[in-house]
């Protein structure tokens, strides 16, 4: 196989992304065919890289027999739905965004889905574990450099300049924990090597009021036991007033590892009679631009290659599963015990 024929359902903002990846910056890639239920996205992605498919059809996509690989963007609500779907028409080879899923009924759809379609492949889009800072800390906690794990600390703050885009993005979001605890907890749960026992956790609404109405909170702090004993403690907030903050600290035995301790945009530092100063970043895509792109050559080698992909159906489900409990940690003030 040359090239690997690929469709994109969704191309909002992380859909065009991919796309745009797909169609200028991975070699062995063709953007094929697109899909949107918003016209102007479309148009606009039509006109700028010129894919063979343009559609409002997802199913389309999804029965196309000249793609070889399906990558859905869509809004998260609209996931299990059609990982299921191209599972039973038989797709082998497809990567979602995250969450795969937003409740444990729709996990349990989703698992009986891709088994029943021998050899499928399911990327799930935790891009972090593309980062090559992560990766190098993962690296170092296996090879002993921090000794036993103990604590597993996570930052994660989006920036206050977005909040009316997060208001409006919120309804389809799945929720604060879900939406961006998700991608920490995958995070910890990787760097540590162990799933979660319990959670619990603390949270409401501070400063977007309208949140109320759709049920949702702007910062939580969840506390979660892991089952090789290991304390992690993540936190989120969707007002950070000075940029787009997260950082990862791992705690052990003999040292710690810690990555992103201060949020830069950049290598530059400015100086003057005021000071020394260096900016923040601005928003996730700046901070996480690379990470967007290894995911996506990554699924490509792996049709290519054909090898299942490292962060695969299990990652996607114990991340929901975690979400789910947290998310009712938080709503009831409880500790919440997973699995049970
Ligand atoms: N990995 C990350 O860092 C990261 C960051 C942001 C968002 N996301 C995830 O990406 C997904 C998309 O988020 P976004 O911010 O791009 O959303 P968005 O609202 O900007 O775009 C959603 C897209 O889905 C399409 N869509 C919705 N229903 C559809 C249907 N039935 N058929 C075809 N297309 C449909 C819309 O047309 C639109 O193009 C979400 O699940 C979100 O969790 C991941």
């Amino acid at each position: 196989m040359d090239k690997v024929r690929l469709g994109v359902i969704g191309l909002g903002r992380l859909g065009r992304k991919h796309a745009e990846n797909i169609r200028y910056r991975i070699p062995n890639a063709e953007l094929r065919a697109v899909c949107s239920i918003v016209q102007q996205e479309l148009d606009s992605v039509s006109a700028e890289m010129d894919p063979k498919r343009v559609t409002k059809s997802y199913r389309e996509v999804l029965e196309s027999e000249d793609l070889d690989g399906i990558v859905i963007a869509s809004s998260s609500p609209q996931h299990a739905a059609m990982i299921c779907e191209a599972a039973r028409i038989g797709r082998k080879n497809v990567y979602t965004e995250k969450p795969i899923g937003m409740s444990m009924e729709e996990i349990q759809k989703i698992k009986a889905a891709v088994d029943a379609n021998a050899g499928m492949k399911l990327q799930v889009g935790y891009n972090r574990r593309f980062d090559k800072s992560l990766r190098c800390a993962k690296k170092e906690i296996d090879r002993g450099f921090i000794g036993r794990p103990i604590q597993v600390r996570m930052i994660n703050r989006d920036p206050a300049s977005m909040a009316e885009f997060i208001i409006k993005f919120s309804p389809t979001s799945g929720g604060l924990v879900m939406d961006m605890l998700t991608h920490d907890f995958d995070c910890a749960r990787w760097l540590i090597g162990s799933e979660a026992k319990s959670v619990y956790g603390l949270g409401g609404v501070f400063v977007y009021e309208g949140l109320k109405a759709v049920g949702d909170i702007d910062n939580c702090s969840v506390l979660t036991e892991f089952e090789n004993g290991v304390i992690g403690q993540i936190e989120t907030s969707r007002n950070c007033s000075y940029g787009y903050h997260v950082e990862t600290e791992v705690y052990g035995s003999k040292g710690c590892i810690r990555v992103g301790t201060t949020p830069v945009k950049d290598r530059v530092t400015y100086m003057n009679a005021d000071g020394v100063v260096v900016k923040c970043a601005d928003w996730f895509f700046e901070y996480w631009e690379p990470t967007f792109l290894e995911e996506m050559q990554d699924f490509c080698n792996c049709i290519i290659e054909d090898r299942q992909p490292s962060v695969g159906l299990e990652d996607g489900y114990r991340a929901v599963e975690w979400a789910c409990a947290a998310t009712e940690a938080v709503k009831n003030r409880r500790i919440v015990q997973l699995g049970a």
